[in-house]
């Protein structure tokens, strides 16, 4: 079998991991701005109809400067907002491409203008403190964004909630974190039961600009532990991830490039069903996504 065969077989296979809740579509056309293979009914833009507008809470953060990257860059309409309304530390041609509004998701008022004829809200709003601090911010402010793009029209909301580790007593240190996603997700089940998904990875990483000359490349990190985990397997990684405490360990780092474009996918497009895709589904579909671009790489060779 050729190299490229053998690439397209261990894509099929990956692809055949994927269950049947239209996980397969995070990935399918990932590599491509204007795919062919999008679904009957699929948001995705074509080159006659208007992009999809994609509204991005937290669009300066970490991951949702990421999202803004990867719905740019498929050539969608992609509003970041932030509570300064500045763009991130990151830089890159796609900054230019997206528009940077002042949005508090605690204040629908400063938002609900921008939220009009938006096809999709994802929301990375989220962060530590102390414990009212966690409860506001992963809690109360996603519920206020959820409300006010339910009650606005928004067609689908997609929330970064978390994969919570079993690590006994956590509750105490985070536990406003915790409560926080919980109250959040409760409010997408309720306002977006058909179309609202909830993504929990495990720790993120890949490159965390903290200022304008200093970015950490947290990929040195995790990306070795990922491999690991891939080599061991998701079904028997999420074995091990139940264990109390040591469990912690098995649990995949992702790259940031795989959540963010698992978001956008889930805000685009309707064959990715709704409700929670776990961070052992995110795995699948990173693991789908390399070698997708390696299939594709060899087939360019
Ligand atoms: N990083 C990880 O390893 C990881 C792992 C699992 C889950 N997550 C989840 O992923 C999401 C994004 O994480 P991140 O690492 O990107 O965090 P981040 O860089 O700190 O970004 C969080 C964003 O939340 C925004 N925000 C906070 N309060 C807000 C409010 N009231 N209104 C509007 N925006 C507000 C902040 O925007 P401004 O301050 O600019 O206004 C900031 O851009 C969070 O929900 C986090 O829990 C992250």
């Amino acid at each position: 079998m050729s190299a490229t065969a053998q690439s397209l077989a261990a894509l099929r296979s990956a692809g055949a991991l994927l269950n049947a809740r239209g996980l397969s579509a995070l990935t399918s056309g990932s590599l491509r701005a204007f795919s062919s293979s999008s679904a009957a009914g699929s948001a995705q833009p074509t080159e006659s109809a208007a992009p999809p507008k994609i509204v991005v809470f937290g669009g300066r953060g970490f991951v949702g400067s990421n999202v803004c990257q990867q719905a740019q860059n498929a050539g969608y309409s992609v509003l970041g907002l932030s509570r300064a309304g500045t763009p991130p530390l990151a830089t890159g041609r796609w900054v230019d491409g997206v528009a940077w509004a002042r949005g508090n998701a605690l204040e629908p008022q400063s938002y609900l203008h921008h939220l009009e004829g938006a096809d999709a809200v994802i929301s990375c709003v989220g962060g530590f403190g102390s414990s009212e601090e966690q409860l506001r911010v992963n809690g109360a402010a996603n519920v206020a964004l959820i409300e006010t793009a339910r009650a606005v029209g928004v067609p689908r909301f997609v929330f970064v909630s978390a994969h919570i580790p079993n690590v006994p007593g956590i509750e105490a240190l985070i536990g406003g974190y915790i409560r926080g996603k919980a109250a959040a997700e409760e409010a997408l089940r309720t306002h977006y039961p058909g179309s609202g998904v909830a993504l929990r990875p495990g720790v993120i990483y890949g490159d965390r600009a903290i200022s304008t000359n200093v970015t950490l490349h947290l990929g040195l990190l995790f990306k070795p532990l990922e491999l690991l985990l891939q080599k061991m397997g998701p079904e028997a990684a999420a074995k091990m991830a139940a264990v109390p405490l040591v469990g912690a360990a098995f649990v995949p780092p992702l790259p940031v490039e795989t959540v963010a474009r698992a978001a956008v996918r889930a805000a685009v497009d309707p064959r990715v069903a709704a409700g929670v895709i776990d961070v052992w589904d995110l795995e699948k579909a990173a693991l789908h996504m390399e070698q997708a671009e390696r299939a594709e790489r060899a087939a360019r060779k």
